[in-house]
């Protein structure tokens, strides 16, 4: 797929036929951060191409894309797509755009522009934006990261996580691997975060989390 930068403009006019209001800020204030966070990682050609950095920001423009659908839609969107949800999934419609979105960007944009401009790599990291998975890509973990520490979020675990990405980027940037540990460790903070969170407010943690927990410390351990 060839993409650009007239593509990338073309996506931002039809995001407002999906979200509103403060989504639609926050969706582009993702595409930011997402470029942003591109620039950094693709000083290292060989962990992130010129091609990462458009999928990545396509893919931060599409994450929230159903996110204003009604539980009940959410359902019928996951039933017309065939999309396997577990228990914890259907009582949590929080988590439920992430499972549609991939599915209803792949129907409308590459019908709009080309038959691949919504690949297997955007979907997937649409897929774990919300969650996190125990096999995330590098494109998906900076969405689930952009996704968090944007600049229009104000909550305090947003604020700590972004200082603790932004303040020690400046000592590991320069070395690939250094700059990867990094990143698991910033997500590694924000998975303990969201379940202390979840735990403390007596709510179910999705398996999902745990498993995106578990992922890092496993791989991180065993180097
Ligand atoms: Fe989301
Ligand atoms: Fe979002």
């Amino acid at each position: 797929m060839c993409y650009t930068e007239e593509l990338i403009r073309n996506i931002c006019v039809d995001i407002p036929n999906f979200i509103s209001g403060k989504r639609l800020a926050h969706t582009y204030a993702v595409e930011q951060e997402c470029a942003a966070l591109a620039a950094i990682f693709s000083a290292h050609p060989r962990l992130f191409s010129q091609e990462d950095t458009f999928r990545l920001r396509i893919a931060a423009l599409l994450h929230d894309i159903t996110k204003e659908k009604t539980k009940e839609e959410q359902l019928a969107l996951c039933e017309a797509y065939r999309i396997p949800l577990s228990d914890y999934e259907r009582i949590s419609p929080k988590v439920l755009h992430a499972k549609t979105a991939p599915y209803a960007a792949t129907a409308y944009f590459n019908e709009r522009y080309a038959q691949n401009v919504v690949d297997d790599g955007i979907r997937d990291a649409i897929y774990t934006h919300t969650t996190g998975a125990a096999r995330m890509s590098l494109i998906g973990k900076l969405l689930y990261l952009a996704d968090y520490i944007e600049p229009t979020r104000t909550f305090e675990d947003c604020i700590a996580l972004r200082g603790r990405f932004y303040d020690a980027l400046p000592s590991v940037r320069e070395d690939a691997s250094a700059l990867l540990a990094h990143l698991d460790s910033v997500l590694l903070l924000s998975f303990d975060m969201t379940i202390e969170d979840l735990v403390k407010n007596g709510a179910c943690i999705d398996p999902n989390t745990v498993a995106a927990r578990n992922a890092i410390l496993f791989e991180r351990r065993h180097e």
